[in-house]
């Protein structure tokens, strides 16, 4: 008896719980964009539709959904702007969202898709095709000056709080493939980014001026830095990230400009560095700055077939222009590298060169093996890698291979 009574009263919880569930789902309005004119044909202008849609979304006071089916929509350029009344917009994309093949269509606004002082914003799924091409043909093969110059990024969140973005796919940006910059409260997770190994300047991930950032479960292969960590990147957390082909997972570059802020407590934790140029890098201008980095954790990082696996790089310096002195004044401080391991295709696997003016302190290495495999496929030619460290003053080493000297 008294168990048929538990049962029979789970059952009704259960039963109360689904009425929940659905009146609450029921009561999230949609605003679909094909409700607002936009059609699945990369041919048609969508912009406006969506545009519709979201200013619908952001005017609802409840939370509400704005959607975007199957099939691919051609958009011109889109800023969502915000703040929204209520805190609670979901962005649920099934669909792909096309770039104008034309980049003169963009030319210079520098954003394709921009989110702009949101604050409580969740983009979900979708795919964002940059159609990049005939840019990084103009840059790479034209006359550069006839290539526009603040190229388009794929996805701008900017000035904005609480953004969640999970599951999206970002392809041939023309430039940056996502940016985050002057914001607060910003989670990625499930991203994966592609792109040719060979196309110019298309960042996978940037991050600058902004707190409490994380890039999770990511999956990213591009032609620059897989994520970059620019002026004012604070309390960043990447984890289980695979990179490759790109640049690596980068700090940098710092300290073109004499006011800026620094970066600091940044974790990269469990990730995969694939066949690319660089691995961990710091990298600052030779020019005096009154930046810094400080708290930096590199923690289970494999390398396969990097160039520079390690890498701090303070006299970055193109050209040998506009560096005077060539001493950069970004202060590196407290940076650590727990169990980096794997293959180098360059000799120098470990390379810190910091600057003469502000050497580098605190750099911490445990559990760092590193080999030599030269430039061939495989790993037939196995062979000791070497260090050079310079500048660098309180070094701790521990099982650390190649072995490093600091002078
Ligand atoms: C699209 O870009 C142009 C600059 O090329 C800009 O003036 C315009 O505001 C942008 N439109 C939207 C909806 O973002
Ligand atoms: C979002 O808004 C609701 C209703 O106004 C409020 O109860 C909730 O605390 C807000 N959440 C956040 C994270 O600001
Ligand atoms: C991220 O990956 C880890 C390990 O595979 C898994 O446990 C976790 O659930 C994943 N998180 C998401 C949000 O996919
Ligand atoms: C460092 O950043 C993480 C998020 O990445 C945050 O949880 C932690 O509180 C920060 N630590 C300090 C000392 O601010
Ligand atoms: C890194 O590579 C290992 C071995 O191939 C794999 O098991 C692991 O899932 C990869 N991690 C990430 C974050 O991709």
């Amino acid at each position: 008896m008294l168990n048929l009574y538990h049962s029979s009263s789970v059952l009704v919880a259960a039963v109360l719980f689904l009425i929940a569930t659905a009146a609450a789902s029921a009561s999230r309005p949609v605003y679909s964009v094909t409700n607002y004119g936009s059609r699945a044909d990369p041919k048609t202008d969508s912009t406006t539709a969506f545009l519709d849609a979201w200013s619908r979304a952001c005017s609802d006071p409840r939370p509400s959904t704005v959607y975007v089916p199957n099939g691919k929509f051609y958009i011109r350029n889109a800023t969502f702007e915000g703040p929204c009344r209520s805190n609670d917009t979901l962005v649920r994309v099934d669909g792909t969202l096309v770039a104008p093949a034309d980049y003169s269509v963009i030319g210079d606004a520098g954003n394709w898709i921009l989110f702009h002082s949101v604050d409580g914003v969740r983009i979900s799924g979708g795919i964002l095709d940059g159609q990049g091409i005939a840019l990084w043909s103009c840059k790479l093969h034209g006359q550069k000056k006839d290539c526009p110059l603040g190229a388009t990024q794929n996805l701008h969140i900017s000035n904005s709080n609480n953004v969640a973005i999970d599951g999206l796919t970002s392809t041939n940006s023309q430039m940056f493939h996502i940016a985050i910059t002057g914001c607060r409260n910003v989670n990625l997770q499930r991203v994966t980014v592609t792109a040719p190994g060979s196309s110019p300047n298309t960042d996978g991930i940037h991050v600058g001026l902004s707190t409490l950032v994380s890039i999770t479960n990511s999956t990213i292969s591009t032609g620059d830095d897989c994520i970059s960590m620019g002026p004012g990147a604070r309390n960043v957390w990447i984890e289980r990230v695979a990179c490759g082909p790109g640049h690596g997972i980068s700090i940098g570059s710092l300290g073109w400009t004499y006011q800026e802020p620094g970066v600091e407590n940044v974790t990269v934790k469990t990730v995969n560095l694939t066949e690319t140029t660089n691995g961990l890098r710091i990298k600052t201008w030779g020019r005096p700055s009154s930046g810094f980095v400080r708290d930096v954790l590199f923690q289970h990082a494999v390398m396969e077939g990097v160039q520079n696996p390690i890498l701090i790089d303070q006299n970055y310096c193109p050209g040998n222009r506009n560096c005077p002195g060539r001493a950069s004044g970004v202060e590196v401080s407290d940076v650590r590298y727990w169990n980096v391991r794997g293959t180098s295709r360059t000799e120098v696997a470990v390379r810190i060169d910091c600057s003469k003016a502000n050497p580098c302190s605190g750099i911490q290495m445990r559990d760092v093996a590193l080999a030599y495999v030269g430039s061939g496929s495989g790993s037939a030619s196995m062979e000791a890698a070497a260090a050079s460290c310079t500048n660098a003053r309180g070094t701790s080493l521990t099982y650390v291979t190649p072995v490093v000297k600091c002078s």
